[in-house]
């Protein structure tokens, strides 16, 4: 009888083993196969100038708790911390995890590891380990996983790990000082740490992967075509104040990043454009320019959009500038409405002007821009998209960005 039941008792956990089991092994094959175009994180970290984590300031610390889970009793106790960095290191990038113990206890052991993905499942998640002599009261020590020590897929953008989340894993096996007898236990971010998963005996956390591209855009002249028409401002067919002054906002904002961002010697000029574009600045600093952008105000007479009419006062603006590298960019909620209104008269004017030597940047936003138009009329093929005309400043990164990729294009 005893037999029978324990028998049954084992089927059952069989049976819900292989259960398992056949779910990871086929997640699993998954991966194995998608692992043909793996590259090493570091393939695509190298791509970029700068790489952090977390944010700009490149640093990202975890707390380490003591559970006592399976070991002591008790709840649960901060024994240490672990802050990560990105540093080179031999000519490598690398994530540096920088220990440190708290209240009475020494590290007895230390581990590190890194990987694309904290729910892929892995065995073991560390790349590194290291034991140290609790005669040597350890309370501080830096571990280095290097970008190139795991593998990540291409990703939807071919950045692999850069710009989205990588996971690392942090454990430290730590003693009382002074105790007796001497017990370890191991230490883990905390249980309740969003960002962090368990799996397995593991605790293995998510942090974003920030890598970008320093441009010096050293010399350069810009000129903003800044949309007006009544879609924008009037709320009888769907504009706001509140997306006009999102529109000015952008740029603005598109003016002082780029100043930031870049060199020594840049030029803006600003025009607007209705029924008619009209220069409201000529090639000058940035700050008269985001000056002149600040003190445009809410139209009331009812405009149409005059892409033509843009296009060519920033043109003229540009032409008075003898620098090599002039990016004419364009920002609209609409369509051609005045003016040239077929695409291929646009897009044969916006080749004359790409032709001349200067680039153009297109940025779209709402339900009633003509993605065709804005790609065909992009230096690059392809234009900036916005989903909503009261969210245009959600466009300065893809802006940043796209004037940053342009500048590499353009002899120094
Ligand atoms: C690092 O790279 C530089 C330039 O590529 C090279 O001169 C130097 O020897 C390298 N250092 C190491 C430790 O590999
Ligand atoms: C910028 O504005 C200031 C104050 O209005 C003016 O004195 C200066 O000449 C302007 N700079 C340029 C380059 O237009």
């Amino acid at each position: 009888m005893n037999g029978f039941l324990r028998l049954t008792a084992f089927a059952v956990v069989g049976l819900s083993l292989c259960a398992t089991i056949s779910g990871e092994a086929v997640l699993d094959r998954k991966l194995m196969s998608a692992r043909t175009n793996y590259l090493t994180c570091d393939h695509y970290a190298s791509m970029f100038d700068k790489v952090t984590i977390d944010s700009e300031d490149n640093i990202k610390c975890f707390s380490l708790f003591i559970e006592h889970w399976g070991g002591w009793e008790g709840p649960s106790e901060k024994a240490g911390i672990v802050c990560l960095k990105i540093a080179e290191v031999t000519n490598k990038t690398c994530i540096k995890f920088q220990y440190r113990t708290l209240n009475d206890y020494i590290m007895t052991r230390v581990f590190a590891g890194a990987s694309a993905n904290c729910h892929e499942k892995k065995e073991y998640p560390f790349q590194k380990a290291k034991r140290v002599d609790p005669e040597d009261r350890v309370r501080a020590k830096t571990l280095i996983v290097c970008l190139d020590s795991f593998d990540t897929p291409p990703g939807p953008d071919d950045t692999g790990c850069c710009n989205t989340e990588i996971c690392v894993a942090a454990k430290l096996e730590v003693g009382k000082s002074g105790s007796y007898p001497f017990i370890t236990d191991y230490a883990f971010p905390a249980k309740d740490n969003k960002a962090c998963i368990t799996n397995g005996f593991f605790r293995r956390c998510s942090v974003e992967l920030l890598c970008s591209q320093s441009c010096d855009i050293n010399t350069a002249a810009f000129c903003f075509a800044v949309d007006i028409s009544q879609s924008l401002w009037d709320p009888v067919i769907g504009g706001s104040d509140e997306a006009f002054q999102s529109e000015i906002d952008f740029v603005v904002m598109g003016i002082e990043a780029i100043e930031t961002d870049g060199g020594v010697d840049l030029e803006y000029g600003v025009a607007t454009f209705g029924d008619d574009g009209e220069v409201i600045a000529g090639l000058t600093t940035s700050a008269n320019a985001s000056e002149a952008v600040s003190e445009i105000t809410v139209p009331t007479e009812k405009f149409g959009t005059n892409i033509e009419s843009a296009l060519s006062a920033c043109e003229t603006v540009l032409n008075g500038s003898p620098k090599e590298f002039r990016v004419l960019i364009l920002v609209t909620d609409g369509v051609p409405t005045v003016g040239k209104t077929s695409n291929a008269d646009l897009v044969a004017q916006g080749d004359a002007i790409k032709t001349s030597g200067i680039q153009i940047v297109t940025i779209g936003a709402g339900d009633f821009i003509d993605s065709v138009l804005l790609n065909d009329l992009s230096t690059s093929g392809s234009f900036i998209s916005v989903d909503s005309i009261t969210d245009f400043t959600s466009a300065l990164d893809a802006l940043l960005a796209e004037v940053c990729e342009r500048s590499l294009s353009v002899p120094a």
